[in-house]
């Protein structure tokens, strides 16, 4: 005997089903889970409430109208990830690949509106053919309708991608424009065309990983974040990424609670070389700096001449920027400033305070750079810090060199305090450099021209190649002892904590893209 309740179990377990056992075998058969498989791995346990169960699509072209699928191949919600609100949509590969029907689409743009309206992060775990072919431009407005929203949630909520399966053509442009983005490892990839097309436009024969893949897309292009070795790893550093960042632009990220203690770091002492054409890990100064074990490197694998990613300092979250030393001698170049300038943007839409630690011989000279535009794309890093109002600290530990000492988050741009170490050298360029240019003719005309230049090596050594004459100035506010600077920091984020800046009045700036 049939009860109004027997209906509605059947259709529950109907949807939960997805595109049936056979599919979800094949899809764990690739190494991916399925959709709910997914979203229970992230939530809470018993957190998740779904939306949008039983909506189907209403295609009736190709036989569409003899096939359907209860929920339409998305599995779109709520629940909490260590008990703090998130909205998350995962698209179910067993249903029409995943494809991206008007209904589907409409069911995403559901939970985009309530995240907006209540000011919490959207989760897309992405893993779809793309548009639903038989839908045709129906399925392009859908995508339309979730990149307008992307947009417009930009800098209000955290937006997180997830690519888990394919990701191709115009599906691109929505992780694209979301804050992060975390592939897999071998089970997903992105392009804006395959590698067939491909094949026929540039006549390059490619593999969809190397085209695509995560390793491509974490090392080449850095469009991808994150490039993880399984979906388990994925899932896992999405919940990493969202305890250092607020639920929304108007909240404060969660503080760890934090005991004072002895602060001193007597390694820090020793972590410069004497040479300074020699080459450190900046990374060994950040985990000196930051709490025990909380640095979370964003963008690991691409331009590693700069390290970014959040840390705590006293228990509260910070974004970390920092000159790589020990890639290409910490040189910006063209990657390295648009990595870093996404991340500072980023920081200052969710009130993340800024350290930046600063070891830089300037901007990378070349035709390649300057012919693929390091002056706009160096002006993005510029404007990054410029434009930002959360707290802002310096430490300078060896090279502040040229128009990058200016760059770098400097006094003049808007930090709110400098530091140096007394290992510093702050100056247009490095000393034989310098001397070389400004005493071509002296040292020209001089009976020993070596032994002259070296003289005034020594002499713009003297000069400029330390902190002092940039703290004479105040442009460093104070010249500090390596093995104090956490207290220093420690101290200096207390002290911001309820700084206020505001910029002109304008409807937006005009960054340089
Ligand atoms: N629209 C409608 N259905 C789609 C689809 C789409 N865009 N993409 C995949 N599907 C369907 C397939 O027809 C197949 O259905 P079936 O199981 O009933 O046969 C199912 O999803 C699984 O796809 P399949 O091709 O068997 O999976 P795969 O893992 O071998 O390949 C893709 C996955 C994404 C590479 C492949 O499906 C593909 O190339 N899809 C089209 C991509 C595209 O051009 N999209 C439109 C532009 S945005």
């Amino acid at each position: 005997k049939s009860t109004k309740t027997d209906i509605l179990d059947r259709k529950n377990a109907e949807a939960e089903l997805g595109g049936g056992q056979k599919r979800i075998d094949a899809q764990h058969k690739k190494g991916k889970l399925t959709a709910r498989e997914r979203i229970s791995l992230l939530v809470d346990e018993g957190s998740f409430e779904e939306i949008g169960k039983f909506v189907m699509h209403r295609t009736r072209d190709f036989g569409l109208d003899k096939e359907h699928y209860l929920g339409d191949g998305v599995v779109t919600g709520y629940g909490t990830v260590n008990g703090r609100l998130i909205y998350v949509f995962a698209q179910d590969f067993t249903v029409f690949g995943g494809a991206l029907s008007e209904t589907h689409a409409e069911k995403i743009c559901k939970i985009m509106d309530l995240a907006m309206k209540n000011g919490a992060p959207v989760i897309g775990l992405n893993d779809s053919g793309g548009a639903r072919i038989q839908e045709g431009v129906l399925s392009l407005a859908g995508y339309a309708d979730i990149f307008y929203r992307n947009t417009l949630a930009s800098g209000v909520i955290p937006q997180i991608s997830a690519v888990m399966g394919p990701c191709a053509g115009g599906a691109v442009y929505s992780p694209a424009i979301t804050d992060f983005i975390l592939m897999v490892e071998n089970t997903s990839y992105m392009f804006v065309t395959g590698p067939n097309v491909v094949k026929t436009v540039t006549h390059e024969n490619v593999t969809a990983e190397e085209l695509g893949g995560a390793s491509t897309h974490s090392t080449k292009s850095g469009v991808t974040h994150f490039s993880c070795a399984n979906e388990l790893e994925c899932i896992q550093y999405i919940k990493k990424l969202l305890s250092y960042i607020p639920q929304n632009c108007e909240d404060e990220p969660v503080r760890l609670p934090y005991e004072a203690m002895e602060e001193v770091r007597p390694k820090l002492n020793t972590l410069i070389p004497e040479n300074p054409n020699q080459p450190y890990d900046m990374r060994e100064v950040i985990e000196e700096l930051v709490d025990a074990g909380s640095f979370f490197e964003i963008h690991q694998a691409f331009a590693e001449n700069i390290v970014v990613g959040f840390a705590r300092i006293a228990g509260r979250s910070i974004g970390v920027v920092g000159n790589q030393p020990a890639v290409l001698a910490g040189v910006l170049d063209i990657d390295a400033s648009t990595k870093a300038a996404r991340f500072v943007r980023f920081c200052d839409c969710f009130n993340i305070p800024l350290l930046v630690l600063e070891d830089v011989p300037g901007f990378l000279p070349g035709t390649d750079q300057e012919w693929n535009a390091i002056i706009t794309n160096g002006a993005k890093l510029l404007y990054a810090f410029c434009e930002a109002t959360v707290p802002r600290v310096t430490v300078i530990t060896r090279k502040a060199y040229g128009g990058a000492y200016d760059v770098m988050n400097s006094k003049h741009i808007g930090a709110d305090l400098n530091y140096a170490w007394p290992t510093a050298e702050i100056a247009v360029m490095g000393a034989s450099g310098a001397a070389e240019i400004i005493f071509k003719r002296e040292i020209a005309e001089a009976d020993d021209p070596q032994a002259r230049l070296q003289e005034k090596v020594q002499e713009y050594t003297e000069k400029f190649a330390n902190p002092y004459r940039a703290a004479h100035r105040g442009y460093i506010d104070e010249v500090i002892y390596p093995d104090q600077t956490r207290q220093k920091l420690i101290r200096a984020f207390q002290m911001l904590e309820n700084k206020v800046a505001t910029l002109p009045k304008k409807k937006h700036g005009n960054i340089p893209l």
